[in-house]
């Protein structure tokens, strides 16, 4: 893995003092967050088929709600794979031997530590590279790791992991984590783009582990996303005070309605939010006026679901060979472990 300061993180911002064990980099081409916004309900409500990219759901209530669905009885997602990695940690550590634990959208990095530890465990431990679009998060999460750690170092990257990644460069073998699922909430040509970047900053030896949702009994998918308590209502619904409270827009939720499912013929979830009539919004920082029919959606999320076959072609598409799959007992969720194909680690032997 290469994280390298002089390269593509050129204007980076290194904080903290020389030595110190916490150090943070902002990518340079980090775009701002309004103008993104801005740009993408432009273009996303102006579509036959409206829909909006699902990072805007994460503001604070966002992030907030997001904890609380993983808490669900009905979002099997994050305890399954807590569980799956509990169980492997020791075994990936033995295989990768890494020295750097690498990852993507750390958030609050608690799964992390289930590596962190059995990285300690092998006598490993050395450096944490945590890549994450807030910055808050990353320094309370490094700060916590440190004070937690003795010998760890944090090297956090302030970057969006959808756009180009910057180049990493780090001592040793890294294992490269991006947890969650999250992967589904790419499109085909985005998680394409993203594991593509990946495979370019990963090094013969390194890991990548991806964590997936499996195809499953379309019943078991929709009550994921259909709680009985209505907090994937909330957090869809959510998205429409971030538009109003950003892009000073006058969306009214109560003329809106959750409205998810599984759409068999893609393998993926998708949620949307039906207009319960007809109805015009202004969204005033843009100009512009969009018209709602009755029953008319906008699409906020896809939420894809793998077999062992498709992510493997995925990873195969983005130059990464499957090399481990481990799902649990009822095949509801795979972390799949991935190192470089035969192309790629024969360009680092040619090079
Ligand atoms: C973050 N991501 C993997 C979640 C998912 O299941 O696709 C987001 C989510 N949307 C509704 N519930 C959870």
């Amino acid at each position: 893995m290469k994280i390298d300061s002089t390269t593509v993180v050129t204007a980076a911002e290194e904080r903290a003092a020389e030595g110190a064990r916490v150090q943070v980099a902002e990518f340079a081409a980090l775009p701002d967050h309004r103008l993104s916004l801005a740009a993408d309900v432009r273009r996303g409500l102006t579509l036959a088929q409206k829909e909006l990219p699902p990072k805007y759901f994460y503001d604070e209530r966002g992030a907030m709600l997001f904890e609380a669905i993983c808490d669900l009885p009905e979002y099997y997602q994050t305890r399954t794979e807590r569980g799956i990695l509990d169980a492997i940690a020791d075994i990936l550590v033995s295989h990768a031997h890494p020295s750097t634990l690498v990852e993507f959208g750390s958030g609050s990095s608690s799964k992390t530590r289930v590596l962190l530890d059995a990285m300690n465990r092998a006598g490993l431990l050395g450096t944490y590279v945590p890549l994450d679009i807030s910055r808050e998060m990353l320094l309370e999460t490094a700060e916590q790791l440190v004070a937690e750690y003795d010998d760890l170092n944090v090297r956090a990257v302030i970057a969006d992991f959808a756009m180009p990644l910057p180049p990493i460069t780090v001592e040793g073998n890294a294992l490269v984590i991006f947890l969650g699922g999250t992967i589904g909430n790419f499109r085909e040509d985005e998680a394409k783009r993203f594991l593509r970047n990946v495979a370019e900053s990963m090094r013969p030896g390194d890991r990548f582990v991806v964590g997936v949702d499996l195809v499953k009994d379309p019943l078991e998918l929709n009550a994921a996303y259909n709680d009985a308590a209505g907090i994937t209502a909330e957090f869809n619904l959510n998205v429409l005070d971030v538009i109003n409270r950003e892009l000073a827009a006058d969306f009214d939720r109560s003329r809106f309605t959750h409205y998810a499912f599984y759409n068999p013929g893609e393998s993926q979830i998708e949620m949307h939010l039906a207009s319960r009539c007809d109805q015009q919004v202004t969204i005033a920082a843009l100009e512009m006026c969009v018209h709602f029919e009755r029953g008319e959606t906008i699409r906020t999320e896809i939420s894809r679901k793998f077999t062992r076959g498709s992510i493997s072609r995925l990873l195969a598409a983005a130059g990464l060979e499957l090399c481990e799959f481990h799902s649990d007992g009822a095949n509801r969720f795979a972390l799949c472990v991935a190192s470089l194909g035969d192309a790629r680690r024969t360009e680092h032997t040619t090079h």
